[in-house]
């Protein structure tokens, strides 16, 4: 069945790698998405490297959405005015660098152009939103929308609210991603590191002292996540795991709940990384693992493995509805 483009439209505030990974998917439904960077030559780079990523994705069988590779980029213009990019819009993505000046002066400059009923939708992955909506005219308006890489095939969105969000605004923000097809979770307030980063903060922690303590050595600490929990982990979450590793959660508590309690009783102090003397080693273990030089190569590793695992998640929902 033939897609269709839409009239809306969405304003892109920086065009980098989230920036572009935001346009695609909001053009992958036919939303008129409009990119704006403040250098004007990042603008054409990022039109360029759109069109290439649309037809490889399209190529390979991975385009999102029922347009065609083509028709979703003529969804994309650029513009090297803000106030063009987001006139009129239904939301504004800022995806400019993480900077907490930065995005006081851009958000203060959006407060001048922006419509009165338009989502202004920060990429930021850790910075409070209150932090540079204070003070707004719009601040109403500003939420957090944090993806995760690559948004493309990573649908998770944290979608995190600002003691003073309109809450029908959340609500708006949730509809618009669930609608291009990603997962958002909407958190009921700003919390530091939000959801995603202060599960991610706990796991580092941990693995960060079994290293340091010479339990294991970080080949085979990564290993417990990526041959075992993450096997698991990429199609439930840690409380499902348990509810069907027990006969069901209550069970669960009781057969583990002390256990779990005395185990996390011995975890120590958090690690400080920039002063810990251990950092040298595990630099240099993983250092050996990937080369510095190699990382890109073992990034783009990392996106196939991911686009793989997207497709088989996808497949799975499909065959059986969940
Ligand atoms: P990036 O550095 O690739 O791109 C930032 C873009 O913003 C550049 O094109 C730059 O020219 C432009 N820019 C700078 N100042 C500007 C201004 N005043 N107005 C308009 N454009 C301006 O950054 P990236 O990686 O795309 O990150 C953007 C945001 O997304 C950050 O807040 C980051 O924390 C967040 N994020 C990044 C993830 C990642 O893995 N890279 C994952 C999740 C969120």
């Amino acid at each position: 069945m033939a897609g269709t483009f839409k009239t809306e439209k969405i304003g892109i505030v920086g065009s980098g790698l989230i920036g572009r990974s935001w346009a695609m998917l909001f053009a992958s439904v036919g939303y008129q998405v409009t990119v704006f960077d403040i250098i004007p030559k990042q603008v054409t780079d990022a039109l360029a490297d759109i069109k290439v990523q649309l037809k490889t994705l399209e190529k390979d069988g991975l385009l999102r959405g029922k347009l065609n590779a083509d028709q979703q980029f003529q969804c994309i213009k650029g513009s090297s005015d803000l106030a063009t990019a987001v006139k009129n819009a239904v939301l504004v993505q800022e995806c400019v660098p993480e900077d907490l000046d930065l995005k006081k002066k851009v958000y203060q400059d959006l407060d001048k152009v922006v419509d009165d009923n338009t989502i202004l939708s920060s990429s930021t992955s850790c910075i409070l939103p209150s932090k540079f909506s204070e003070g707004l005219k719009h601040k109403a308006q500003v939420i957090v929308s944090h993806p995760v890489n690559p948004p493309y095939y990573v649908p998770l969105v944290e979608i995190v609210p600002a003691p003073w969000t309109k809450p029908e605004l959340a609500k708006k923000t949730k509809e618009i991603m669930l609608e291009i097809g990603q997962e958002p979770v909407l958190l009921s307030r700003e919390i530091d590191g939000f959801v995603l980063n202060r599960i991610q903060y706990a796991i580092l922690n941990e693995v960060w002292r079994l290293v340091s303590d010479g339990v294991v050595n970080v080949e085979d600490i990564d290993k417990v996540i990526s041959e075992g929990l993450g096997m698991r982990y990429a199609f439930l979450g840690s409380l499902e795991t348990a509810h069907l590793n027990a006969e069901g959660m209550k069970n669960y508590i009781e057969r583990y709940g002390e256990t779990i309690y005395n185990v996390s009783n011995t975890f120590g102090e958090n690690p400080r990384m920039t002063q810990s003397e251990s950092a040298a080693s595990i630099c240099q273990q993983l250092n050996k693992m990937v080369p510095i030089d190699r990382l890109q190569e073992r990034r783009a590793w990392r996106d196939a493995c991911l686009t793989r695992l997207s497709i088989l998640k996808k497949t799975m929902k499909e065959t059986y509805k969940k």
